[in-house]
């Protein structure tokens, strides 16, 4: 059919680890590649991907499967709508179809007129004199204005909807993409007589736009309301342009203003990100949280700054970032600092930024020993669920106040026992042992599908005990190809995705002796049919019979 031919095209083209790095921090762990999982919040690693096999288990939470549900499921995409980006990634035209036809186009729709709002808005900058001149005047080079698809949005109320109703948007869509406001005379746009500043997807598609005005007049920034592509709390200005090298660095600089970042990026300091003009989110932090978990925090030094930062600071302890903080010399920001002093300047005041003991202390009105700041540090420090981290935390504070250590844990643990400790619900990972035969030959066919036809013809697949297993030997049994098991995946149901990728990424036994491991569980399942047999011959008191059953088990 044609969409599995699609589906075929899309995966030889895309590398799910290519593919999945450019979301996240993979390391090589044996045959596979190890992350912290994207679909539920942990500390150590048990996010799997198997490139031989391009497939994805996470041994936490259960969660697998191929390119696509890895694409739908982080981008909160229907199966159609992944298929179209990663189509898009890959070079392939695709046809539309599927049920949520209607959703799917709606949002196409609104892509569609954000890229057409995005090219206009380029365009007019590339003709406005004057705001090329503001961008000159701020430092931001030409290069800066590519690398961020700077624009600008002329003076007047209809530029942009003329230009997107005459390209054939409808009013709906224009209003839907944020890129219009209805007033009592009908839409206008949006932005007017405004710089702009492109908001990207992590994949680099254009889902909202920042406008700062030219001159002094208010609000400085508007930003585009939420909308059906746009969910303001967990999108980062930059991520686009800085993930890889947030991934390369293992570190992201999170700075507070959309100038701030693009000259960051300018002056050398790539892996820069910025909120939306709110405090850092959680959800932000998420996004982050897959390629690093070392943030430096930069802030104004004045009273405004300070207090962003300790809101920002919180957030940071309940996810579990190592940070560090950089409060600038007051009235500064990232971008006025560079331009005034240079990279280099700037990253010596990086490397000498605060901890988050260090900034507690040094920005409490009172003393640093004083007991409201202790506990304000140690109301910081019971955020974190990391415990190695807290303790390190805690071992500071205590070198920091002089207060003895012994005392700041039993606070510590008295404050700690305040707050509900949350379980954890995820289970740990392991095969149920009651039916690992059959599990492991499963494993060896998904490990080596061209052993399946000597497998099947070895056993009855009716024998099979475990009803997951069972149905999924079914599926695979009645393949045409069984070179691309992983075909399977589009029918199956969650319990037996989960095994499916589980195994995939860990077989659970050598490869290297796969032979022997199939013949062994081959025989182990012959054994249980034997010992069934023998029980019920037993209980039907034909003797014969489970002697001759004994004396074939024996000999198996
Ligand atoms: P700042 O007021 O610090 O401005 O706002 P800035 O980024 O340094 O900009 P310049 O240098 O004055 O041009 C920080 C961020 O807060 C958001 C924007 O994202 C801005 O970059 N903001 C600010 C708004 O969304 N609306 C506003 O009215 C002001
Ligand atoms: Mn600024």
């Amino acid at each position: 059919m044609k969409t599995d031919r699609l589906l075929e095209d899309i995966k030889l083209k895309i590398d799910i680890v290519d593919f999945i790095s450019g979301y996240m921090q993979l390391k090589k762990a044996g045959q596979n590649w190890k992350g912290l999982c994207p679909f539920h919040p942990e500390k150590t690693p048990s996010f799997m991907v198997s490139q031989s096999k391009q497939i994805f288990h996470c041994f936490g939470c259960g969660v697998g499967g191929d390119v696509i549900s890895f694409v739908s499921r982080y981008e909160n995409l229907s199966f159609n709508e992944a298929v179209s980006l990663l189509a898009k990634k890959a070079g392939i035209n695709l046809p539309v179809g599927g049920s949520d036809r209607k959703v799917f186009q709606k949002n196409e729709q609104i892509r569609n007129a954000l890229d057409s709002a995005l090219k206009y808005f380029r365009e007019r900058l590339s003709e406005s004199a004057p705001a090329r001149e503001y961008l000159k005047n701020r430092g931001v080079s030409k290069e800066s204005i590519d690398v961020f698809n700077l624009g600008y949005a002329p003076a007047g109320w209809h530029n942009l909807l003329k230009h997107l109703r005459n390209r054939g948007d409808s009013d709906s869509i224009i209003r839907e993409a944020g890129l219009a406001v209805s007033g009592s005379k009908g839409l206008y746009d949006m932005f007017r007589e405004r710089i702009i500043f492109p908001i990207m997807s992590i994949n680099g598609n254009v889902i909202a736009f920042g406008g700062r005005a030219l001159d002094n007049s208010m609000p400085k920034y508007i930003n585009s309301p939420e909308t059906a592509v746009f969910k303001k709390s967990d999108t980062l200005f930059g991520l686009y342009n800085s993930r890889e090298e947030i991934i390369k660095r293992d570190s992201v600089i999170i700075v507070e203003g959309y100038l701030d970042a693009i000259i960051c990026h300018q002056y050398g300091f790539r892996n820069v990100v910025a909120p939306l003009g709110t405090s850092l989110t959680s959800g932000q932090l998420q996004q982050l949280r897959r390629m690093t978990d070392n943030a430096v925090l930069i802030f104004d030094g004045d009273a405004a700054g300070i207090a962003a930062a300790r809101r920002t600071i919180r957030m940071i302890c309940q996810n579990d970032f190592k940070s560090k903080i950089l409060m600038l010399p007051e009235n500064e920001d990232p971008d006025s600092y560079l331009r005034k002093h240079g990279s280099s300047s700037f990253n010596t005041i990086i490397e000498n930024s605060k901890t988050i003991v260090d900034f507690i202390l040094s920005t409490s009105s009172r003393g640093k020993t004083d007991s409201i700041t202790v506990r304000d540090a140690l109301s910081h420090i019971i955020e974190i669920k990391d415990l190695i981290m807290a303790d390190e935390m805690l071992i500071e504070l205590s070198r920091k106040t002089g207060i003895d250590e012994r005392i700041l844990r039993l606070e510590y643990r008295k404050m700690k026992s305040g707050t509900a400790d949350k379980k954890n619900q995820y289970n740990e990972p392991g095969f149920s042992r009651k039916n690992l035969e059959e599990e492991l030959l499963l494993s060896a066919i998904i490990a080596f599908p061209e052993k399946s036809d000597y497998v099947f013809s070895r056993i009855d697949i009716n024998d099979i005990k475990d009803k997951t297993i069972f149905s999924l030997l079914k599926k695979i049994q009645a393949l045409e190809n069984r070179k691309d098991l992983e075909a399977i995946l589009g029918s199956v149901d969650k319990g037996e995705r989960e095994l499916f990728t589980r195994l995939s990424v860990e077989p659970g036994f050598d490869l290297e002796l796969a032979d022997r491991n199939i013949e062994d569980c081959l025989k182990n399942i012959e054994k249980k049919k034997l010992d069934e047999r023998i029980r019920l011959a037993g209980l039907s008191g034909d003797l014969k019979l489970v002697n001759s059953l004994c004396v074939k088990r024996k000999n198996l």
